[in-house]
């Protein structure tokens, strides 16, 4: 079942034309990268998708009901940040913050706080928490709504490389459980190594296929 269908997509800032006639798929259960060069219009594809900016043309189908969970490319808590990584994650609970939770958000907080490995961590302040543990909280609170789809800018840019491989393992985990993820990323060997398809967004025009259809040379063409 297609969770995103995209036909003819033309997205412009002002007379500033980002995207251009973006057609693409993402179905049920697929890990969806897409690599691209800085500034091609990957972020600005997000915002779309999210219904955050208007088309100037096309259509974006997203079957209503669908929930989509969404870590944003830029996020970096700083030490000042004072809700505990706990009650970060809760945030995501109802669409605004209260002081109290039902039993049943409470376990449903715990559920995702243990899958993202960070129960000893839980009651300490986020802003105090290493990269690799802010983002398993992003994750987390992403996860919370139990969504169909989820959407990772760039989540794993600022981790090393261990911490890309383990963040990326758990959400493969999900995407085993039927979810299907769009992951945004510069890092060609994750992509290669996590992908069942891809979207390669270029300056002028785009390639979609699976994953053993991505260039090999893209990486290369990317840095020039
Ligand atoms: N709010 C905005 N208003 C005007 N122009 C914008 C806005 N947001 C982004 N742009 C421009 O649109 C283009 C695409 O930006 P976008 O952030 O989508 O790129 P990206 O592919 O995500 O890049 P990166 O890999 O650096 O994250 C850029 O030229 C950017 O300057
Ligand atoms: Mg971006």
């Amino acid at each position: 079942m297609a969770i995103v269908s995209v036909e003819d997509l033309t997205v412009a800032y002002g007379n500033h034309q980002v995207i251009k006639d973006l057609s693409f798929t993402i179905n049920e259960g697929d890990f969806l990268v897409v690599v691209g060069e800085n500034g091609v219009g990957k972020t600005t594809l997000v915002r779309a998708l999210l219904g955050l900016i208007k088309p100037r043309s096309g259509e974006i189908n997203i079957p209503t009901g669908i929930r989509i969970g969404y870590v944003p490319q830029f996020r970096n808590l700083d030490e000042e940040y004072p809700l505990s990584v706990r009650d970060f994650v809760s945030l995501n609970c109802r669409p605004r913050l209260i002081p109290w939770l039902s039993k049943k958000e409470r376990a449903r907080v715990d559920r995702l706080i243990r899958l993202t490995d960070l129960t000893r961590i839980a009651d300490r302040p986020l802003g105090l928490a290493s990269g690799g543990e802010k983002q398993r909280a992003y994750l987390a609170q992403a996860l919370l709504q139990d969504p169909q789809l989820l959407i990772l800018d760039e989540s794993t840019a600022s981790l090393d490389n261990e911490m890309k491989y383990e963040l990326l393992d758990l959400v493969t985990r999900f995407q085993q459980n039927g979810l299907s993820v769009m992951f945004i990323t510069h890092d060609w060997d994750l992509a290669r190594n996590y992908g069942t398809r891809f979207l390669y967004m270029k300056p002028n025009g785009y390639e979609e296929g699976s994953i053993d259809e991505l260039p090999q040379n893209g990486d290369q063409e990317e840095e020039k």
